[in-house]
């Protein structure tokens, strides 16, 4: 729509039941029939019948939030908006779906907690925050000098704090020397608030709060906490680290815990005179504590403004090793005391990535230095801490003797991903946490990116669409999915969109923008869309709106639009009406194809439905503007034609096609969505799988879609099947690894049923060949790929009885025991795996053995994971008690338990004991991801209904707050299974059953 005064131009979509519109400065007309009746909206408004704002405060762009008093009615209406801006920059109006004050939101499913966001009166510009953490006593005290400006007089400061104890706290107006202590220091731990009451006004302008506290130093790896390391010597010690992110700054401090609360920070740490002390920013004085000799002061520089969330520190023993990247940031990645050389890699990869990101984004890294560290317990996979990263030992340390090629690169690809937070995140922090996909959907595309340059034998961008594309694919088909915006209040709910829709889908959509930005053949066969809303432009267009949209926001914060701002600025494209039908509705579409010859040329009929899980729904009226590319057999690789869908159907010509070529939609498997061909399409098709004449990441694509058909009821799982063997000649280790997830979701179904034992001589059919040709020694010259692809194989075989495959694993486990010959890392895993499966208690106690004496963590995770693979029902039991003991720590406990759901009695024994241990659990993860996981890990596996309405039962009892969308998830797709199985359950038994005769 356009202003009536200029020309400014905007387009935008409303979430249902919420609106937040953010304006430049000047004037906003609004013309909508539920907003003009809005409660606040008629507060601010002199007109209600057509609304005017002058706004007075002088930011660049302006937080204007209304809340209707009803919802704005059907999903995705337009809303009528005209603005008229003054300044000619700002010429943007942007709707967003982060929650306001004072209004809570609307509710998800009717039980959410209510949730306001801080006042906004009294904003902090810089914390001088002075820490001492004892580490014996596990506590900690903290003064913190906090220079606030007071917006208006208010005797009420509401910040957020959480098992803290305040002791005192003081307000001095700039200019004044009288101190104004507090009438009342009143704590609220639903909103994890404390309100601290003044007996007056403070009045507007500068002051500074002081506050002395004290904490403690906790052990569920969140807010300021412990660590168990062992020293050199062999002594059980502690360090003190922080995990903030997302509302945990709270627990070592009292803050203004909002992303867009940024503020600078003097952090001093006052710590043992033998321990490293780090923090953020470089250190500039450090001196004796004159009460006490044991201790010493450390004082660090002054941060960037920043969000609370990024802010960290480190006290331990730790040794490193150094490195320089060009520009002569230093890097030094932190270890184990007398394990620096682990570190070694990851400073290799690192020093690379920053001038890469440099070069990229064009904007240098802003600190002098950048510090990688690992610590013994964490519980996500690493934090990005601004020049300060936190990683689990198995996401940084690689021992080049002990290490997996797997582990290299996930060392690697981890790397990349925090320090393009350093950047995408840090420098530019989304709003509010309904934004968090921006944060977390760029930094998992890029990562690849950076790998692919530091690494280019990975081929890592295949291993992309295996692992983000088709996890996210196969998530979002689920009623229970999510938009990748949502709106998102109270801290359980933030917790638990750190998923595989902000993550892999985030990813997944941007992957498929850029390729569609940059792609110069699709501009040439898109004539019919150019006219209407789009121009040429070339690949660095995608560079050159990153860079824009760094640039303006540096030190600020963003919403989704304000990159689609950009990238649509640089680009030319419309890439905010694109991507919002991306990232504001959930789910994806399945695009049928159809195609007749006409002469030389191929007409393909397509037509978009929303892909749902339990198959084709009627009433579904989601469309989005798919990007389409197509390619063919005499252009495999590239596509001869591109365009852009934004219609429920259309019709398509290919010229100079044979009769007999194969006609492919989504070449390299770029786009988000899955196709369903017509069978003449798919008949071709199989051909190219088998002569692998069809790209690796095509012929992942298609298994991949015709397995999600068959689950969903619309192809048939013996199609499936006679298309999985297809596959027995493939080379290719990504497709084998796809190929080997989808046959894990077939046992799953299958192994409750008579046929289980003829489905797994299918799966050692399928993986016989591709075992001989790799051995199991490495060859002269073979790669990194290989090398992961002879782990999958051995695993395979392993697992479904091969048995020269479980023999040979037995030889060499004992030679590796006894000395005689090591296990090579690769090995070690599909070992363990299959000589648990198909041993004995005896093989139980000398895996133990093994986990014992493992000093490296990447092993003790390998050797921890690999035990639920037993198969007595008492060893199962021994597994998950073993889960629970002190000599699992708590970061690894969850996969220990996952570990156990790969057989079917190991299913119903780890459900039933996270059920029985459900407190136990729950007190330990406090909620958090790590729960959903969990949760996740023992429920979803199920195939019967009755188990569906068990675990909804046992949640309604036990709320799990943090993980009620993993619930709702595990328990649509175990009715998922239950209908795939009731339909599909005799055909697959009779085919099986044929092929196993013959
Ligand atoms: N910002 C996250 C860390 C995080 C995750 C904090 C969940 C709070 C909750 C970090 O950038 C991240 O995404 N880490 C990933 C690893 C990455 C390579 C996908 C993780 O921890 O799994
Ligand atoms: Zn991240």
């Amino acid at each position: 729509m356009t202003c009536a005064r200029c020309c400014c131009v905007m387009h935008m979509l409303v979430v249902p039941g919420y609106v937040r519109i953010l304006t430049g400065l000047g004037k906003t007309y609004l013309r909508h029939p539920s907003l003009a009746s809005a409660c606040a909206l008629r507060h601010l408004t002199r007109q209600p019948a057509r609304p005017y704002f002058r706004v007075s405060q002088a930011p660049f762009l302006l937080h204007l939030a209304f809340v209707p008093s009803r919802p704005l009615g059907p999903s995705h209406s337009q809303l009528t908006t005209t603005t008229h801006c003054p300044l000619p920059r700002v010429t943007k109006a942007f709707i967003s779906t982060s929650p306001a004050r004072p209004d809570s939101l609307p509710s998800r499913m009717g039980q959410k907690k209510p949730f306001e966001r801080l006042p906004q009166d009294v904003n902090p510009t810089n914390y001088a925050l002075r820490l001492q953490p004892d580490l014996d006593k596990f506590t900690f005290t903290g003064k913190e000098v906090i220079s606030v400006q007071v917006q208006k007089a208010t005797g009420k400061v509401v910040l957020n704090s959480v098992d803290i104890t305040i002791a005192t706290a003081t307000f001095r107006a700039e200019n004044e020397t009288k101190e104004l202590s507090t009438s009342d220091i009143q704590f609220n731990k639903e909103n994890e608030t404390v309100t601290l009451s003044f007996p007056s006004d403070l009045p507007t302008g500068a002051g500074e709060l002081t506050l002395e506290f004290a904490g403690e130093l906790n052990d569920k790896m969140k807010g300021f906490y412990r660590s168990k390391y062992t020293s050199p010597d062999g002594q059980d010690r502690f360090c003190a680290v922080t995990q903030f992110e997302a509302t945990d700054a709270r627990r070592a401090f009292p803050c203004w815990d909002e992303p867009a609360r940024k503020a600078t920070f003097d952090v001093t740490l006052v710590v043992p005179k033998d321990r490293v002390a780090l923090s953020n920013m470089n250190v500039v004085e450090e001196k004796p504590v004159p009460s006490r000799s044991d201790l010493r002061e450390v004082r660090y520089a002054r941060t960037p403004v920043m969000s609370t969330y990024l802010l960290a520190f480190v006290v331990g023993e730790y040794d490193y090793v150094e490195g320089r990247d060009a520009d002569g940031v230093t890097v030094r990645v932190y270890t184990p005391v007398g394990k620096s050389e682990q570190g070694k890699f990851a400073l290799e990869v690192a020093v690379k990535t920053l001038p890469f990101y440099k070069e990229y984004f064009k904007i240098p890294y802003p600190l002098p230095k950048i510090d990688l560290i690992a610590i013994a317990d964490f519980a996500a996979g690493a934090m990005e801490n601004w020049g300060l990263v936190t990683y689990r030992e198995t996401a940084l340390l690689i021992d080049p003797e002990n290490s997996s090629s797997h582990a290299k690169q996930w060392v690697a690809l981890v790397v990349g991903h925090e320090l393009a937070h350093q950047w995408f995140g840090n420098l530019v922090t989304m709003e509010w946490w309904t934004h968090l996909w921006l944060n977390e959907g760029f930094a998992s595309w890029i990562e690849y990116l950076c790998v692919d340059f530091c690494l280019p034998e990975y081929d890592i961008w295949t291993q992309f669409v295996s692992t983000d594309y088709t996890g996210a694919l196969k998530l979002d088909a689920l009623k229970n999915s999510h938009p990748i915006e949502v709106p998102v209040g109270h801290p359980d709910e933030v917790d638990e969109i750190f998923d595989t829709i902000s993550y892999s889908k985030g990813a997944s959509v941007i992957r498929m923008l850029h390729d569609f930005i940059g792609d110069e053949d699709f501009r040439k066969g898109m004539n019919l869309y150019l006219t209407k809303f789009m121009f040429t432009f070339l690949f660095q267009d995608f560079r050159k709106g990153m860079n824009l949209y760094l640039t303006k926001f540096m030190y600020k914060n963003t919403f989704t639009e304000d990159l689609w701002a950009s990238l649509g600025e640089a680009s030319g494209k419309p890439v905010d009406k694109i991507m919002s039908t991306w990232t504001k509705q959930m789910g994806f579409p399945v695009l049928e194809v159809s195609a007749t010859q006409e002469g030389t040329s191929r007409v393909l009929k397509i037509k978009q439905s929303k892909f749902c899980a339990e198959g084709p729904s009627e009433d579904d009226s989601s469309l989005w503007m798919v990007p389409v590319s197509i390619s063919t057999s005499q252009s495999p690789a590239t596509a001869v034609k591109t365009l852009l869908l934004d219609q429920r159907e259309t019709t398509v010509t290919i010229d100079n096609v044979k009769p007999d070529d194969w006609v492919k939609l989504n070449p390299g498997t770029v786009g988000f969505y899955r196709t369903q061909y017509s069978a003449e399409m798919l008949d071709r098709l199989l051909p190219a799988i088998k002569d692998q004449s069809l790209p690796p990441r095509d012929r992942l694509g298609i298994q991949n879609d015709l397995f999600a058909l068959a689950k969903s009821g619309v192809a048939s799982t013996v199609d499936i099947l006679r298309v999985m063997e297809a596959f027995v000649n493939e080379s290719n280790y990504t497709v084998w690894s796809d190929l080997s997830a989808n046959i894990a979701s077939l046992a799953t179904l299958l192994s409750g049923t008579d046929c289980y034992p003829q489905f797994k001589l299918f799966v050692q059919d399928l993986f016989k060949l591709v075992g001989e040709k790799l051995g199991w020694e490495p060859k002269d010259g073979e790669g990194h790929l290989d090398a992961m692809l002879r782990s999958i194989v051995l695993s395979h075989l392993g697992k479904y009885g091969h048995q020269a495959t479980i023999a040979e694993a037995n030889q060499r486990l004992e030679e590796h025991i006894s000395g005689t010959r090591t296990l090579a890392a690769d090995l070690r895993g599909p070992v363990y795996a299959t000589v648990l499966r198909h041993g004995d208690e005896k093989t139980y106690e000398k895996l133990l053995d093994l986990l014992r004496k493992a000093d490296l963590h990447e092993e003790k995770v390998r050797i921890l994971r690999s035990l639920g693979s037993v198969s007595q029902p008492e060893l199962i039991q021994r597994v998950l008690e073993f889960a629970l003991s002190s000599e699992v720590r708590s970061q690894d406990t969850v996969f220990v338990i996952g570990g156990a759901t790969s057989s079917l009695k190991g299913r119903e024994l780890a459900w039933k004991f996270v059920q029985d241990r459900w407190d136990e659990l729950h007190t330990r993860y406090q909620g958090g991801f790590l729960l959903a996981r969990l949760v996740q890990f023992s429920t979803s596996g199920f195939v019967e209904e009755v188990r569906a309405r068990e675990v909804e039962d046992f949640f309604k009892l036990h709320p799990a707050p943090a993980a009620e969308r993993t619930v709702q998830q595990s328990c649509e797709n175990i009715r998922l299974n239950a209908a795939w199985l009731a339909r599909d359950a005799a055909s697959i038994s009779d085919y099986l059953s044929t092929r196993a005769r013959l």
